[in-house]
């Protein structure tokens, strides 16, 4: 792991104001974390990559914004009520709690660490000859690797579908799986526990009056198919796009805003006519996977099919990142036949169907979703951009800058102004003018307070693409400095210029379009 760069993340969070504990005054609340002002904005601008992706550029996805709460019901036709657990397990010296699946993946990961170890070794020894592939299917010790790996990822696997916890637990003794913070093996049997938060609407007593916060948006779309296909004549197939809140009971909430309790899903539902599933299913892998490489190096992203499926998938696949813990899952496709439409029907006794009048029949459609966590494309996208670089400062010497190489689309602010010195008059009415005039374009800061070179280390810090300094000679010439982020070179342009500059530069237009070009 490099924790080293997870380290400096999570600290570089909070010293620039994008990511605080929850609570902090109160010690935190695990697993729930706020958005700083710097945070705020980056989100923002990646819900924004995400909605216009999905949403502006396809005539055949529309929006929701349906509530957290929703019908008890909802929940247990959709199979959360019953279904939503992980397996829980306690160490009985420790009193620490775990899940026994990410337990047993953990001895995976160690395994996999163990033969990509051997893999390296052997690329250092053979040096160009080395044919990779070959020495995979053929060195007898990373044989063993793989095979000892996929044994177990099979029996992870078959345990999970078979909700077999006496499984896991033989499992976890077989492999003598130790508490990763006491080192003991003491442990209780494997149980399921639901993940599902819930509360208490106040005029309904018990049972009936029981609400849950949402574990998925997706739910909210499924109960709403009907209404928004009336409403906007949608033919099949369409999609309905849905960005919001969820909630998850995580029995371990860790790695920072990976696995949180109360986080962010951007998903969307296209339903599509029975028997059409597998084509829809490649199209949206193909198209999200694009997504994430117009921000994302290609190599840090991969394809993962899933061995344990969810109660409502028939087929899916994760779209893993490779985060400072490693490669883990940023997004998730599914392929989920009419499930959760017929279930609903079935319990609400209403009819949900589709009417297609290219084959002259009704039916429950089907659905293939995609579902991005947002507080885990924040993560990501950092973990991309976080950067500790050497630059020589004003006297030349060897000086290190942190910069966050944000992609600019995203950045929180596009544009720094920043008179040359505090005390001039002159000079600070002037920046003032030109700031009026930037931020109806985009989001700017205006900067007088330190000296300027450490003007510029605050910017690059937080990802500011562009900085404007005014100076003397923009008194005489109205022209400024533009000073790029990642280059650092500086160019003088007329103040007339700079919105049209930096919108071309910063434009959503441009990320938009990478995605096509991939
Ligand atoms: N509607 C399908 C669904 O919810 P999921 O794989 O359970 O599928 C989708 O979740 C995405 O939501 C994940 O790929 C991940 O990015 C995000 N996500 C899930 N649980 C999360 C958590 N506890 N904290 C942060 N993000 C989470």
């Amino acid at each position: 792991m490099q924790e080293d760069l997870f380290k400096r993340l999570v600290s570089h969070c909070k010293e620039y104001g994008f990511i605080y504990p929850s609570s902090e005054v109160y010690d935190g609340l695990g697993g729930v974390y706020d958005y700083g002002p710097m945070g705020a904005e980056l989100k923002n601008n990646i819900k924004e990559y995400w909605w216009k992706a999905m949403v502006q550029m396809h005539e055949n996805i529309v929006g929701l914004d349906s509530a957290i709460f929703m019908h008890p019901k909802i929940w247990k036709a959709s199979g959360h009520v019953d279904a939503f657990n992980d397996p829980l397990v306690d160490n009985k010296d420790s009193k620490k709690r775990y899940r026994a699946d990410q337990l047993i993946e953990g001895e995976v990961d160690k395994i996999e660490g163990k033969l990509e170890k051997e893999v390296e070794k052997a690329r250092k020894k053979f040096g160009e000859s080395f044919d990779e592939a070959l020495y995979r299917q053929t060195n007898t010790r990373v044989v063993e690797y793989a095979e000892k790996a996929r044994t177990i990822e099979m029996r992870l696997a078959e345990a999970m579908k078979a909700n077999d916890m006496a499984g896991l637990k033989n499992l976890i003794d077989e492999l003598e799986i130790a508490d990763p913070d006491s080192g003991s093996r003491n442990w209780t049997e494997v149980r399921q526990f639901n993940l599902m938060f819930s509360t208490q609407m106040s005029n309904i007593a018990g049972e009936d009056g029981k609400l849950y916060l949402r574990p998925e948006t997706a739910q909210g779309i499924f109960v709403n198919f009907s209404n928004v296909q009336k409403t906007t004549r949608q033919k099949i197939p369409f999609g309905i796009a849905q960005i919001g809140k969820a909630f998850r009971n995580e029995i371990v909430a860790r790695q920072f805003i990976f696995r949180m309790r109360e986080f962010e899903q951007m998903e969307m539902q296209y339903f599509i006519r029975p028997g059409s599933e597998d084509q829809w299913y490649e199209y949206w892998k193909a198209k999200r996977i694009a997504w994430h490489k117009a921000v994302s190096p290609a190599a840090k992203l991969r394809f993962k099919d899933h061995d344990n499926l969810a109660h409502y998938a028939k087929a899916a696949v994760d779209i893993q990142f490779e985060f400072p813990f490693g490669f883990k899952e940023l997004e998730g496709i599914h392929s989920r036949s009419d499930f959760d439409l017929r279930s609903h029907q079935e319990l609400s006794g209403k009819k949900i169907q589709y009417f297609d009048p290219e084959i002259n029949e009704s039916y429950v459609p089907y659905v293939v979703e995609t579902s991005v966590g947002c507080d885990r494309m924040f993560l990501a996208i950092l973990t991309n951009s976080l950067i500790e670089e050497q630059v020589p400062d004003a006297q030349g010497e060897d000086s290190t800058r942190t910069v966050l190489s944000l992609p600019h689309a995203l950045a929180p602010i596009k544009c720094a102004i920043l008179p040359l010195l505090k005390n001039k008059d002159e000079l600070t009415d002037k920046a003032r003018e030109v700031y009026e005039r930037l931020r109806f374009h985009f989001q700017c800061q205006y900067d007088e307070k330190d000296a300027i070179g450490r003007r510029y280390r605050r910017q690059d810090a937080i990802g500011t693409p562009y900085c404007v300094t005014i100076d003397f000679e923009t008194l005489e010439d109205n022209t400024v400095t533009l000073r790029d982020r990642d280059s650092m070179l500086q160019q003088r342009v007329h103040i007339d210029q700079l919105a049209a500059i930096v919108t071309e530069k910063t434009d959503m237009r441009k990320l938009l379009e990478r995605i096509y070009q991939e």
